[in-house]
């Protein structure tokens, strides 16, 4: 697939924010025997610096907890029974595996189409936001990766965020 290609399906990811070159660590993930995996090439795609599909797919389970544990924002998931959250997860796991520079397919249907009529506030972004930024942290993503990482995430968010306020009646406590 070509960038060009996985722009449009996505948005409005730049394509800086693809498959970058880069010559840096990649995540903390020893294998059965302990073994530290072996260091990405120079000009290893983000995808082979955070680690490959293993290690995006353990971010992304971790992250997805993470949502699902906050009421600030898990009430945007209520109703969501166990196959609809897998298959979400999956699909972020494809978006984001494909978004890197990684051999997969997006499976998920254009951020603003998902997302549209939500009413997610720029609090609410952030508040997701701020639970990939902790993930990322506990899997000791280098803060390049994490920087690009973000740049993928932060060029959804127009299509994601509705709502300037950051707050709305669900935030009153009744
Ligand atoms: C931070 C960047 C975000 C990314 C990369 C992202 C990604 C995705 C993906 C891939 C899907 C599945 C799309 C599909 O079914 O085809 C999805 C669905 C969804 N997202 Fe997001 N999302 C983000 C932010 C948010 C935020 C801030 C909220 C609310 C707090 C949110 C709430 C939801 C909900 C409720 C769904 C399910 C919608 C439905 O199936 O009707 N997302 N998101």
């Amino acid at each position: 697939m070509t960038n060009l290609t996985r722009r449009t399906m996505l948005g409005n990811l730049p394509a800086a924010a693809i498959g970058v070159a880069s010559t840096v660590a990649l995540m903390s993930t020893k294998d059965a025997e302990g073994q530290e995996p072996a260091k990405p090439a120079a000009g290893a795609t983000l995808y082979e610096r955070l680690g490959g599909y293993d290690a995006i797919s353990a971010v992304v389970e971790d992250f997805a907890d993470k949502l699902l544990a906050d009421k600030k924002i898990n009430q945007f998931f209520r109703g969501m029974g166990t196959d609809t959250w897998d298959t979400f997860k999956q699909k972020n796991k494809n978006l984001l595996a494909a978004a890197t520079g990684g051999p997969a397919k997006i499976i998920s249907r254009p951020a603003k189409t998902v997302h549209g009529g939500l009413k997610i506030t720029q609090g609410d972004f952030n508040v997701v936001a701020g639970h990939l930024k902790v993930t990322l942290e506990k899997f000791k993503v280098p803060e390049r990766e994490t920087k690009e990482v973000f740049a993928i995430i932060g060029s959804l968010q127009p299509d994601i965020v509705e709502r300037k306020t950051v707050k709305l009646s669900r935030d009153i406590d009744c």
